[in-house]
């Protein structure tokens, strides 16, 4: 049964390798997309998104979201790993579709109240949009059928700061209330996105499989890769979004673990994701209060990079 999906995003050179995958594949139902500010200021997220759409051949709505994060001011976007424009700086062709009227954050209101028990959230940007529908409509969390966020990292490290993923840190007061409302959510997170690899064979075969769309992908896949090169060391790209679709799609080549999640909001930590996994008893109870949800720990990276490629080629 295919999983429809509302993608909440900031597009982004990951993003846009992860939206071609859920316009691509049977099982994935692409519902709308909603963007917020993140890799590129949100203006430029929308018009990616609905770019994407259109080069595909399938344009679904897109409504647009948050500009800022919710408390403290805006990260400079980071262009040398996305480029200006997202999408490493090529060329894109003009759009030809306009925005939803609606925000991001009804538009999810929305489209879930309208289809209750169907609509998964795969989030992989800043999660104000996530946290602006809960204050719309906390009702939203019995309605969904599941949230999957890309980011946070709980053994592995930051890659925005030594502790902290960049989807957590841009908006940490977001990310703690969407981590710890009561919906039946996972984590994806770095512990799972750096064991993956796209290589220059795989993204071959991408473009080969995709036409215009390919073009797209592998051109500022080639701007990113150069960004990997010389901050990992590697040659070739954690597609970071994707996995949250892998997921969804292919659950058993990931291992997960129960647990309680909280958010760091200030101070040299911020933007840590802390994991008090369940039934485990600490010195007081305040890591473990919030819900449980699961948590990814492990993955068969090689075989995500595979069903990638096999998705796209
Ligand atoms: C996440 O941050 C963004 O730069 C990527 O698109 C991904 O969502 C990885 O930390
Ligand atoms: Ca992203």
């Amino acid at each position: 049964m295919a999983h429809s999906i509302i993608f909440d995003t900031d597009p982004g050179v990951d993003d846009a390798q992860a939206i071609a995958i859920a316009l691509r594949h049977p099982d994935i139902d692409l519902v709308g997309m909603t963007t917020t500010f993140g890799n590129v200021d949100v203006e430029t997220a929308t018009h990616n998104a609905l770019l994407l759409g259109e080069v595909a051949g399938k344009p679904v709505p897109v409504a647009q979201g948050a500009a800022a994060p919710m408390v403290k001011p805006r990260h400079p976007a980071p262009a040398h790993i996305h480029g200006d424009n997202g999408l490493g700086n090529i060329d894109l062709p003009d759009v030809q579709g306009k925005a939803d009227a609606r925000s991001a954050a009804q538009f999810i209101v929305d489209t879930v109240n309208a289809r209750p028990g169907e609509i998964t959230l795969v989030a992989v940007g800043p999660l104000g949009n996530l946290a602006a529908a809960l204050q719309i409509d906390p009702g939203i969390t019995a309605r969904v059928k599941g949230v999957v966020v890309m980011g946070g990292s709980i053994r592995e490290g930051g890659n925005v700061t030594p502790v902290a993923e960049a989807n957590i840190f841009n908006d940490a007061h977001a990310a703690s209330r969407v981590l710890s409302a009561d919906w039946p959510l996972t984590l994806v997170g770095l512990d799972v996105t750096h064991r993956c690899v796209l290589t220059p064979a795989h993204m071959a075969r991408i473009e080969a499989g995709q036409g215009e769309l390919g073009r797209l992908l592998a051109g500022s896949y080639a701007f990113y890769r150069e960004f990997y090169r010389q901050a990992l060391g590697i040659d070739g790209c954690c597609p970071h979004d994707s996995l949250a679709l892998a997921w969804l799609v292919r659950p058993e080549l990931f291992t997960t673990q129960r647990g309680h999640l909280s958010v760091v909001t200030d101070g040299l930590a911020e933007g840590q994701t802390l994991f008090a996994p369940a039934g485990r008893a600490f010195i007081q109870k305040r890591w473990s209060t919030s819900p449980e949800m699961d948590v990814c720990l492990g993955v068969d990276g090689d075989a995500v990079s595979d069903w990638i490629a096999d998705t796209l080629a």
